[in-house]
């Protein structure tokens, strides 16, 4: 069941993103992962209460076509998005981001403050990568080029939710991963391996900020999203039983966490 529409949006260089949107209220955008695209939000947009929530496609994912771009920074990223939300909304939007989808809010928060409202950062982080996790970046774009998506959907069901998460779920995120173009997978990990450190850019910002990990989470550890929280003066929640992808794995409870915390004014997650 699908409980949104499907509609268009000018991003960065004449790009047409196709963004999903539903609900009623002030607007919130919510930025996808890698290498996904709106489905992912399917359990929020037209369930969650008192936004008009907006997902868009990132450049090269969904609907919204890869146009030659060798690296998708994260600031390219951030600048499609600050583009939809300037023609959705006048006065900018409350922000949720996902893992890659929290580099690319980090990005926007740094970029166009006055665009953000309130942050949700889920399942990631503000450090950049370190020597090891740039040379994976290499070895993982040897590997998609050479043995193809099917592959690296394999790698990633292995790290993204726990063993027993629900086939369904998992299902979802294969159909996501083997969709996504070849060429959009290499620039986006070149875009994650090559992005700064934006710990300080939280720290300064001044938006009321709430941090979402799974307690099972193999990306991202528990520690890693306290020290998110602190830096950010913000709130923070661990969910048990789950992976890196909470809006899918646990979207009750993930729902109850943003309508708790914008009905709040992003100021507190209850
Ligand atoms: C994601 O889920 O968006 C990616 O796993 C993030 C990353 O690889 O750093």
């Amino acid at each position: 069941m699908f409980g949104y529409d499907l509609t268009t949006y000018g991003g960065m260089r004449g790009l047409v993103m196709t963004v999903a949107a539903a609900g009623r209220g002030p607007t919130a955008v919510a930025i996808h992962g890698f290498p996904l695209d709106h489905r992912m939000w399917a359990d929020q947009l037209g369930v969650v209460e008192g936004r008009r929530l907006l997902a868009p496609d990132l450049r090269g994912s969904g609907g919204t076509p890869w146009v030659g771009d060798p690296v998708h920074t994260m600031d390219l990223l951030a600048d499609d998005v600050a583009s939809v939300i300037r023609s959705a909304s006048s006065d900018g939007a409350d922000v949720v981001g996902l893992s890659m989808g929290g580099y690319v809010a980090l990005a926007l928060v740094e970029r166009h403050p006055d665009l953000v409202r309130s942050l949700v950062l889920c399942a990631t982080r503000t450090r950049p990568d370190t020597d090891e996790a740039r040379a994976r970046r290499d070895a993982t774009i040897e590997a998609v080029v050479s043995r193809g998506r099917e592959s690296l959907a394999d790698a990633m069901l292995e790290v993204l939710v726990p063993a027993d998460a629900d086939p369904l779920v998992r299902a979802r995120l294969r159909t996501m991963v083997e969709q996504t173009p070849t060429e959009s997978i290499v620039a986006s990990l070149r875009g994650m391996r090559d992005r700064p450190d934006r710990t300080e850019v939280l720290a300064r910002s001044q938006v009321p900020v709430l941090v979402v990990v799974g307690e099972e989470d193999a990306l991202v550890g528990v520690a890693e999203a306290e020290e998110m929280a602190e830096v950010a003066d913000g709130r923070l929640e661990v969910i048990p039983g789950v992976g890196h992808m909470p809006p899918m794995e646990a979207p009750s409870i993930f729902n109850a966490l943003l309508e708790g915390f914008w009905r709040a004014g992003g100021r507190d997650a209850r």
